[in-house]
């Protein structure tokens, strides 16, 4: 275990909502909340679990090959989104003359640092400015340029400023990664909420992770996938245990992959859940960036996110304190139901009203 923190409610919190009766609304791990389907959570419970899955996952890789029109050798399926990170940081920072750099843009998801120390890599970051967090790109790619690091990594939409990239960019990037010898991975664990022209694929130079966590509100089951070019792939294979996805969760992504109908409604239904909840933050005097995922970075009333989130518990709303992400005047709020809207922003006003 990294020791890293993530969202989710904290030893005890449920007993003690459960006590006062409330229905805990866990807007902290940023999952669609409209998932997960009937159907996937069913092909999951019907999975054979008395013999062993595809050591490789095969059938999940080639569902995925055909859906992208990729070849198979370009698609790596692993534990969650979460086993790539690591795989992708020690198949790719690997050198001649051992690990190099790995550059990463932050603030970000707190996994990458430790997936570089655990690939013998030393990190670096170029980091995004408050209020706005836009993703400076022209300093990224002179950093790349200057120091010539084996991996950068962006994610896109970036947890958890919310800022989306435009696939221009992260071809100026990928490009720059080339030609300093080194390599992008790029992180869309939220890129389905992200609307066009975000999301890429795999190409010289670039490895893309996605994961089925996030849009299908399944992160108790762990599948994520990577793309990339053959001999990136065939690298992390190289150091990926067998059996990497259960029988499980192999069937629950295949039925993830047929309901496609669910996927763009819930999506259609999260922009205008995420359109209502930035609008009545902004009307409310808060400074939200504008956000291409399916969650909001808020700043704190009193610029303490910790505070703000244990005094919105009462309501049932659970939110991300920002302080592991090195903003801990933030906290992260995923996009809630539609009808939930009001309701959370009822919650905020009575905090507000309390301080
Ligand atoms: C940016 C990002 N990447 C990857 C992950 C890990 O997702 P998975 O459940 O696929 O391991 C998360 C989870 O919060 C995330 O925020």
């Amino acid at each position: 275990m990294t020791g890293v923190v993530h969202g989710g409610l904290r030893d005890g919190e449920r007993a003690q909502m459960a006590a006062a009766g409330v229905t805990p609304i866990d807007l902290s791990a940023s999952l669609n909340p409209y998932g997960p389907h009937a159907a996937v959570i069913a092909a999951a419970r019907a999975a054979e679990v008395d013999r062993y899955p595809d050591p490789r996952a095969l059938p999940l890789r080639e569902a995925y090959a055909e859906r992208l029109g990729v070849r198979l050798e370009c698609v790596l399926a692993g534990n969650g989104s979460s086993e790539l990170i690591f795989l992708a940081m020690a198949a790719l920072a690997a050198g001649e003359e051992g690990p190099g750099a790995v550059l990463i843009a932050g603030p970000t998801f707190g996994e990458y640092a430790p997936a570089a120390k655990a690939a013998g890599a030393r990190s670096l970051e170029v980091r995004a400015a408050a209020p706005a967090f836009a993703v400076p790109v022209d300093e990224i790619v002179a950093r790349i340029a200057a120091e010539r690091p084996r991996v950068t990594v962006v994610c896109n939409p970036n947890n958890p400023t919310g800022q989306g990239l435009p696939a221009s960019a992260i071809e100026m990037l990928t490009e720059a990664a080339l030609a300093a010898g080194g390599w992008l991975v790029v992180d869309e664990a939220y890129v389905d909420f992200a609307g066009d022209g975000v999301s890429t694929g795999p190409a010289p130079g670039r490895v893309v992770l996605r994961t089925l966590t996030k849009l299908h509100a399944i992160p108790g089951l762990r599948v994520g996938t990577a793309l990339g070019p053959a001999a990136a792939i065939a690298e992390m294979e190289r150091r990926q245990p067998p059996w990497p996805v259960s029988a499980p969760a192999i069937a629950a992504s295949l039925q993830a992959l047929r309901e496609g109908g669910f996927a763009r409604e819930s999506i259609a239904a999260v922009a205008v859940a995420r359109d209502g909840l930035e609008a009545g933050l902004r009307a409310r005097g808060f400074a939200v960036p504008p956000s291409r995922a399916n969650f909001v970075l808020v700043p704190a009333p009193g610029g303490d996110g910790g505070a703000f989130r244990a005094a919105l518990l009462p309501s049932g709303f659970v939110v991300r304190d920002c302080a592991s992400f090195g903003l801990p005047g933030y906290v992260r709020i995923a996009v809630p139901r539609v009808e939930q809207v009001e309701p959370l922003l009822a919650a905020i006003d009575r905090v507000r009203e309390g301080s």
